[in-house]
């Protein structure tokens, strides 16, 4: 379980590395640096004219002026006061190691031309860059409207409104509106990465993804009237509370509402009813599983299934993944990859385990699907929830003294275990990577296969990476690999909690 996140793995922003300042003035006698200095002027703010207007005057004076921002500029010159949003820009338009560049404001220019020689570079001329890598902007322009590339932490300063919107988001499904209900679910999601509280006009206005309708229930009602109807309201808490149990779907929630239900005693007692074997072990463990997970028995369960995994074969590998791989301190279950390096043994290595667990009196409910995993049937252009990978749903039994700090136990309880989900899945060993970026959720993944659709014109899911221009599968051995053939920045696992 090494990848358990430390609380100081998960302090970001990271102060980005100063550029470059106060340096003694380019090097070399002052004719040499004059010729080493190649300018580029930003036409963004400044316009076209004014920019070939001071092109023209700066070449005059013997300087050089690069049209276009290539490996060859030295010192960039804009007249954009948003440091944020210049840097973005920049990002978007230039391939070389911006690092190796002064950015620079107007006035090194104006200095420059007054003295007719590049002035040296002082603090005062430097726009910083106050944007890590990619994004947690301070102005709403630079927020992508892909959440593959947004850094979004644990930490949310929109609580209140995402909560609202996932309300919102969460009816609109019960209502079978799903076109709504992704558009207020991508909403939540850009303000969850935001690393401000939303509360002016103008920033919403800018972000990706707020149509007008969200920006009114933001400024006028906030946490709305709206919301607070739908949460008193008698289907929209029926349903909720039917698909709070697991094996409980919409479907069948809708079922158990139509027909009049309304409390678990209403399901329970109706002889019509036949609860199919999930659905009897969710109802017989409500209280345990519809808790929370805590990290420390997440840790636990680790130390447990990994025992299993070794008692199995030595060259056997646990790693967790899901939310607690997203550094969340809570969840509703704990998810698992296990691999066997042995090429067709990951079947066998996942029914051993349950077999382990069940030997040791463990094992309280399993759901073994086994693999429909083949490669020859890939690329598939259809979306699919779920993976082809065999893999396990499963409640365990879990004891106290197994968890350092013991269990989350609910008040009055004086039990000394208690009922956890566990997800367990096993890709072959090529498949890794993919089955990684995948579980590692949150919705994070779904818009990193939007991305590879319109963006890249490739095809992404927890099985492979298919480049449709190449005609080819993209190898990857890492979620590096995966995000490096997609041309994105690398987002942390703590930073893709959409
Ligand atoms: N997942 C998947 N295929 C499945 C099941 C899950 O790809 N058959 C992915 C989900 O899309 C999700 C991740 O695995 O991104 C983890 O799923 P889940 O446990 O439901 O969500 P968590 O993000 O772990 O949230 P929680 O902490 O509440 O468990
Ligand atoms: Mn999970
Ligand atoms: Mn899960």
């Amino acid at each position: 379980l090494g990848h358990a996140v430390s609380k100081n793995m998960l302090r970001w922003p990271h102060p980005r590395k100063r550029l470059r300042s106060e340096e003694a003035p380019l090097a070399g006698s002052e004719k040499a640096a004059f010729g080493d200095v190649h300018i580029f002027l930003v036409e963004r703010k400044m316009g076209r004219s004014r920019r070939s207007f001071l092109t023209q005057l700066a070449r005059s004076k013997g300087f050089v002026v690069e049209d276009v921002l290539s490996d060859a500029v030295t010192h960039v010159v804009s007249e954009d006061g948003e440091a944020s949003s210049l840097w973005a820009w920049l990002k978007d338009h230039s391939r070389s190691d911006l690092s190796r560049m002064h950015v620079l404001d107007i006035s090194w220019f104006t200095d420059s031309m007054k003295e007719k020689r590049p002035v040296a570079v002082e603090t005062k001329h430097l726009i910083q860059d106050v944007l890590p890598e990619v994004s947690t902007p301070t102005s709403a322009a630079a927020v992508s409207q892909y959440a593959c590339q947004r850094r979004t932490t644990t930490e949310n300063h929109n609580k209140n409104l995402t909560d609202a919107f996932e309300v919102l988001a969460e009816n609109y499904e019960f209502n079978g509106m799903e076109g709504q209900c992704l558009a207020f679910r991508r909403a939540a999601s850009v303000l969850k990465s935001l690393s401000w509280e939303v509360r002016s006009s103008e920033r919403v206005h800018e972000l990706p993804c707020l149509g007008e309708t969200m920006e009114e229930l933001i400024l006028q009602y906030g946490r709305s009237f709206e919301v607070n109807k739908i949460l008193s309201d008698e289907r929209y808490q029926t349903l909720k509370l039917f698909t709070s149990v697991f094996g409980v779907g919409l479907k069948t929630a809708e079922k158990w509402y139509r027909r009049g239900l309304r409390t678990f005693p209403d399901v329970l007692e109706e002889p019509s009813i036949h609860l199919n074997r999930m659905q009897q072990s969710g109802f017989l463990h409500y209280g345990d599983i519809s808790r929370a997970v805590s990290k420390a028995e997440a840790q636990a369960l680790g130390s447990i299934i990994d025992e299993a995994v070794h008692a199995i074969t030595p060259d056997g590998t646990l790693t967790l993944t899901g939310g607690f791989r997203r550094g969340k301190d809570f969840g509703h279950d704990v998810d698992f990859i296990v691999t066997t390096p042995e090429r067709g043994q990951e079947e066998r290595l996942l029914t051993s385990i349950i077999q382990h667990l069940k030997q040791q009196g463990i094992l309280l409910f399993s759901d073994y699907q086994s693999s429909s995993f083949d490669m020859s049937k890939l690329p598939s252009h259809r979306f699919e929830a779920m993976d082809h990978f065999a893999k396990c749903f499963l409640i365990l039994r879990l004891e106290g003294r197994e968890v350092e700090g013991g269990l989350c136990r609910a008040e009055g309880d004086s039990r000394d275990w208690r009922a956890v989900r566990v997800d367990l899945v096993s890709p072959p060993p090529d498949r890794f990577a993919f089955t990684l970026l995948g579980w590692t959720g949150s919705r994070f993944e779904r818009d990193l296969r939007r991305f590879a659709r319109l963006e890249r014109r490739m095809l992404l899911d927890n099985h492979a990476l298919f480049d449709k221009t190449k005609k080819e599968f993209l190898a990857a051995t890492t979620e590096k690999d995966i995000f490096a053939h997609l041309g994105l920045e690398y987002i942390e696992p703590w930073q893709r909690n959409a």
